[in-house]
């Protein structure tokens, strides 16, 4: 089994150095995508209780990266209040270290939430870490999942949960990574699930997409 490696950097100046950590070759990736609200973050769950899978949600990694207060993370949470997309190396050091310290663990299966965005995230990802086995894609009219992402600001404390940037990340979104989708359909790898129904309905969905992939309940 190879494994290949994988020095983390998070920046420059007086930023510090993550120490070296490896992606296990044979680790298997599933990204996780959907316009925002889509109920990514909660089939998650439901996928980690039932199959065993770790999860890392990009926006998760980036908000944390917000609170910790660097100084990388007061750019970040600019571009992330515009509804814009961070650059690729970030996002990219941040889950390639979350993985790699998790494949140090012997985990092996893994959601990607959130991720790639953009061609060039899926690119470089995939370049830098590992190609995905699947993707899985959940599907929602847009004004479903404004109406999602209003009632979810009144409790979520994000920045970006307010009107005017819920458009822009719709404008993101259609513009920026509905072709990772397209990509991805065209080499074979898209499994899209409506995620309109009610969450549990959703799921069962998605157990049919898991048991078509090979992957068994724990
Ligand atoms: P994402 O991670 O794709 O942004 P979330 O999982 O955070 O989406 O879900 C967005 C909001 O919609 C949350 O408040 C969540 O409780 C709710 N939600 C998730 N799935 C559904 C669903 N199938 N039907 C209705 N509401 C949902
Ligand atoms: O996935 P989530 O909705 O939590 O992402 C929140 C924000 O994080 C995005 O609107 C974007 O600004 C940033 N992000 C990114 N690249 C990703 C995922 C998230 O720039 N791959
Ligand atoms: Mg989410």
């Amino acid at each position: 089994m190879g494994c290949f490696f994988s020095k983390v950097v998070k920046g420059e100046g007086d930023e510090p150095k993550e120490p070296s950590v490896e992606v296990a070759s044979d680790a298997q990736i599933i990204f996780v995508l959907g316009g925002p609200g889509s109920g990514k973050g909660t089939q998650c769950d439901l996928i980690i209780e039932k199959y065993g899978f770790s999860h890392y949600s990009a926006g998760d990694l980036l908000r944390a990266e917000v609170a910790s207060g660097s100084e990388m993370g007061k750019d970040l949470e600019a571009t992330m209040k515009e509804g814009k997309l961070v650059a690729s190396s970030v996002t990219i050091a941040l889950l390639k270290k979350a993985i790699a310290n998790a494949c140090e663990a012997g985990k092996r299966k893994f959601l990607v939430d959130g991720f790639p965005r953009a061609l060039d995230q899926a690119e470089e990802f995939e370049g830098k870490v590992l190609p995905c086995k699947l993707v899985l894609f959940f599907s929602c009219p847009m004004k479903v999942l404004q109406k999602r992402l209003l009632k979810r600001a009144k409790t979520s404390g994000r920045a970006d949960d307010n009107k005017e940037t819920i458009q822009k990340r719709f404008d993101t979104f259609l513009n920026t990574s509905m072709p990772v989708i397209d990509h991805y359909e065209k080499l074979g790898k898209v499994a899209k699930v409506s995620a309109e129904p009610a969450p549990e309905k959703v799921f069962k969905e998605v157990e049919k997409v898991m048991k078509a992939n090979g992957f068994a309940p724990v």
